[in-house]
């Protein structure tokens, strides 16, 4: 008999560092359960070792409450929920759009506080204590001049951190990863790249493991909730 493996729920886990999450608590023993936007073969490839794929849209409230639905058709039981979807919009953009202001907000506020919200009998269901993980960025202690709006709406997931927190205290724990450079985009030119490694101490790319060795340690520690846990390679010393 195969053991019941404990469900992650991981957002945004199509791509970069949501895969990687995705990959790593598989190959740990855990059951992932994602979501995704955009259709690839990739998704397939997934749901053949074992991981449970939603498609699913946050840019709209209708969109996070069709997929809880559709969640809990798939477990009343959650090990931990790790909030990873994102939407990395310029203001520039925003100017031309206002309507994408609302789409932020959606996919960085609104859909994880409905997903709490409506997740925390599926987390309290867990043998022990289960956790929340929201991945916000360093730069919300920084201002921006062209991601205003993200780092705004990123804030704002930083103060759910704090109030879920207390909320859901003592059975479920609630924490922040708030990332500097973790892996460069697509198409950014070397200039650039020179630039942004200049920024930190330690001058790397480091990579999707560093969120994964953040998301083991919250997971594994026992008394730590409330928190944002940096990890930004010394950027707050330069
Ligand atoms: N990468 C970095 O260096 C860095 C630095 C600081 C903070 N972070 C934070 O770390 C997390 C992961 O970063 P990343 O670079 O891996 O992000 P990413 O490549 O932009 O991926 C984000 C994921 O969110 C999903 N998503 C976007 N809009 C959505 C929507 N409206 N509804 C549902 N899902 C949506 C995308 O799905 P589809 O691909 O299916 O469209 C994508 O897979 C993010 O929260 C980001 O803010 C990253």
């Amino acid at each position: 008999m195969t053991k019941d493996r404990q469900k992650i729920l991981i957002t945004g886990a199509g791509q970069r560092i949501g895969l990687y999450l995705c990959e790593s608590l598989l190959r740990d023993g855990f059951q992932p359960i994602i979501t995704y936007r955009k259709s690839r073969q990739l998704i397939e490839n997934l749901e053949q070792k074992g991981v449970i794929a939603i498609q699913a849209d946050f840019s709209s409230q209708k969109g996070v409450s069709d997929f809880i639905d559709t969640l809990k058709t798939h477990t009343s039981k959650l090990r931990a929920i790790i909030h990873n979807a994102s939407t990395w919009s310029k203001d520039e953009s925003i100017v031309d759009n206002p309507e994408e202001f609302s789409a932020l907000m959606n996919v960085h506020v609104f859909a994880p506080y409905w997903i709490n919200t409506q997740c925390q009998t599926l987390l309290e269901a867990n043998d022990g204590l289960a956790d929340i993980i929201s991945l916000t960025d360093f730069t919300v202690t920084k201002g921006s001049e062209k991601h205003a709006a993200y780092i705004a709406s990123k804030a704002a997931l930083e103060s759910l951190t704090l109030s879920f927190a207390k909320k859901f205290a003592p059975k479920i724990k609630v924490n922040s990863i708030a990332p500097a450079l973790i892996m460069f985009n697509e198409g950014d030119d070397e200039d650039y790249k020179k630039d942004r490694l200049d920024r930190s101490a330690l001058k790397i790319e480091p990579g999707p493991k560093v969120v994964y060795e953040a998301v083991k340690y919250l997971m594994d520690n026992s008394y730590t909730t409330g928190t944002v846990v940096p990890l930004n390679g010394g950027r707050n010393l330069i």
